[in-house]
């Protein structure tokens, strides 16, 4: 089995965490694509979707599928979105594709975040995947300056802009063993927008496809 197809599979697994009759919040990545094209298969039953990206927004349109502003719903019972590493704790890195805003910001209106991923993104520390940061332009070298302080190498991901306007900071050289303490402290850092730690709202299941099948973890 390829890496694509452990995706694809656990990203058809989540098909069971989506209720029937709601909005689902959608993620952003080869995963979540897996994920909306799955949607698609059972969009009857569904009211439509949130995007986390316009890449993921268009995605679900072109299979006819209503996309909601998250501002004018009132309740998000689920998000199902990939990472790009999680460990025991449902802790994770996000980011890889500069959608880290937008997707905390869905993961944190869910009532339930289910994570699909295929087995390589599970670790035991978290900090191998370099942290991206959503920096506000005019602030990227003072940004960079301090998370050199907190011990981190940033590397500025040239020719990329977010949804949002912002550029990415992608953090080299961190052993995170306090995810959510780490969080915070960038987070405090003027001119981050966000960073892609996603302890502080973790996953509640995470869906892991592996050569044997989809494991489940909550
Ligand atoms: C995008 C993300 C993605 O979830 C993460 O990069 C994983 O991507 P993929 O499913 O393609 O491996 O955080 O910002």
């Amino acid at each position: 089995m390829t890496l694509d197809e452990m995706k694809r599979a656990a990203a058809r697994a989540a098909i069971a965490y989506v209720p029937d009759n709601c909005i689902v919040g959608v993620g952003t990545g080869s995963t979540a694509n897996h994920f909306i094209d799955a949607l698609a298969e059972i969009k009857g039953r569904i009211d439509g979707a949130v995007a986390s990206s316009e890449a993921s927004a268009a995605r679900l349109k072109s299979h006819g599928i209503p996309v909601y502003d998250l501002n004018a719903i009132d309740r998000l019972p689920v998000y199902v979105d990939g990472a790009d590493e999680i460990n025991h704790y449902l802790h994770a890195i996000k980011g890889g594709g500069a959608a880290l805003t937008r997707e905390k910001i869905v993961a944190a209106v869910a009532e339930q975040f289910v994570c699909i991923a295929d087995y390589t993104k599970r670790v035991e520390t978290l900090g191998r995947f370099p942290l991206p940061v959503e920096v506000i332009p005019m602030a990227r070298s003072h940004v960079a300056r301090e998370l050199v302080q907190l011990g981190g190498r940033p590397v500025y991901r040239e020719g990329v802009l977010t949804d949002n306007g912002n550029v990415i900071l992608d953090v080299h050289g961190m052993s995170i063993v306090e995810p959510g303490k780490l969080e915070g402290e960038i987070n405090q850092i003027v001119g981050v927008v966000t960073n892609g730690l996603f302890a502080r709202r973790r996953a509640d299941v995470l869906l892991l496809g592996t050569e044997h099948g989809v494991e489940t973890y909550r």
